[in-house]
């Protein structure tokens, strides 16, 4: 691999330890990948900050780098963590949780890194242009990343992230090249898309019949998606099929498909069979919005349909801190938690310890909610649109 001069003296840990374990990683994983190269990318968003998550042994590596005295070089944040800073005891999250959990911010404070914790960095001001590099690991922001934005990042996994962060620049290879970022699935979607529930629905078929490759939608009849719509079907793809990329005709900044691309249609029997398979119980313990995380839109519809009629279940609807903040500064967070729902900042239903906290049966309108609380929180789904599950 060619590297430059600065990033030879990171190498040779002339430019302090933790960079120099970090610059030994990502030359490892380009040499892996058959990078020739280093790219520069302007920003990091970290997975692996819930104490769920990582536990014990992520929590001594983050240590390690901090006590190395790595520093980020570019803005860099984090994805959930598990828990709301301000109110994990109010919303019932165990002590010896939280303990951990506060370890692992400190560690990633100590190098640099903003305690911005979500999975849609892109609400909060960060939203790179299109063509620019950058290194995300949250696989919905990936996906919303590459696809929605135009931008280019790789699937980091959260080490890799927190290397390029440390030393502001990522193995050239995979999706920062533009000759793979080619679609080889055509879809066309036969069957109405009337929420962002069905666009969730829909990714989470199209992942599984995609397998890590990339989907190519054909316009949706009937239906003009928005940015919230497309970042349902981006987060249930990226679930289902890991896909980090995809485009939709007359949507998406890009449209390049392989003349040898296979092409499926998604039906409307297909979309009820799967939703009725998600529908495990009828009623739920808690219903559980904002995966991702919340938009001030979505914060709007949700206190509209509040207001007619408030829930009387436990809600929470996740965000980042700095939506709550917005949302507080517009009264909408009042709206809501006067008609029963708790805005949780830093954290969502899946990452934080929801299976310890008494809950079994849980309401959810995201189809990435949808594949990971049965095995990551051990819980039965109730699966609909926002309407559907939130007086159940
Ligand atoms: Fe975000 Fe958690 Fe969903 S990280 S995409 S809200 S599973």
């Amino acid at each position: 691999m060619e590297l430059t001069t600065n990033e030879q003296l990171m190498l040779n840990g002339e430019m302090g330890q933790g960079k120099q374990k970090a610059m030994e990683i990502l030359v490892a994983l380009g040499k892996i990948y058959g990078a020739n190269k280093m790219i520069p990318v302007t920003s990091a968003q970290i997975a692996g900050v819930s104490y769920k998550t990582i536990g014990d042994a992520g929590l001594g590596y983050l240590k390690h780098m901090a006590a190395l005295g790595a520093k980020v070089e570019i803005p860099s944040f984090l994805n959930p963590a598990g828990m709301d800073i301000e109110q994990w005891e109010a919303l019932g999250i165990p002590q010896d949780f939280a303990i951990k959990q506060m370890e692992i911010l400190d560690a990633y404070a100590t190098m640099g890194i903003k305690m911005s914790c979500t999975c849609t960095p892109y609400l909060i001001g960060i939203k790179p242009k299109v063509g620019e590099h950058i290194a995300w690991s949250e696989s919905s922001a990936i996906s919303f990343a590459n696809s929605v934005l135009g931008a280019k990042t790789n699937r980091e996994g959260g080490p890799s992230a927190l290397c390029a962060a440390i030393c502001g620049v990522t193995p050239y290879y995979g999706l920062h090249l533009d000759e793979n970022r080619v679609a080889n699935l055509i879809v066309k979607v036969d069957a109405k898309l009337t929420n962002r529930s069905d666009f969730g629905l829909l990714g989470l078929i199209v992942g599984k019949k995609s397998n890590g490759g990339i989907p190519a939608f054909k316009t949706f009849p009937g239906a003009r998606p928005n940015e919230n719509d497309l970042k349902y079907l981006g987060a249930a793809m990226a679930a289902s099929g890991s896909v980090p990329l995809y485009f939709v005709e007359k949507f998406t900044p890009e449209w390049r498909v392989s003349k040898d691309a296979e092409q499926i249609t998604i039906t409307q029997k297909e979309m009820d069979k799967a939703k009725k398979a998600l529908n495990e119980v009828d009623t739920a313990d808690i219903i559980t919005l904002g995966c991702p995380h919340a938009s001030i839109s979505e914060l709007v519809e949700i206190s509209q349909l509040l207001e007619k009629k408030p829930v009387k279940k436990t809600l929470w609807i996740c965000v980042a801190r700095e939506i709550k903040i917005k949302a507080q500064e517009m009264g909408l967070a009042q709206k809501i938690e006067k008609n029963g729902g708790k805005l949780v900042a830093d954290t969502c239903m899946v990452v934080a310890p929801l299976e310890r906290m008494g809950y079994k049966r849980t309401a959810v309108d995201s189809g990435k909610a949808a594949v990971y609380l049965p095995t990551m929180c051990q819980q039965k789904l109730l699966f609909g649109k926002i309407e559907e599950i939130l007086w159940k």
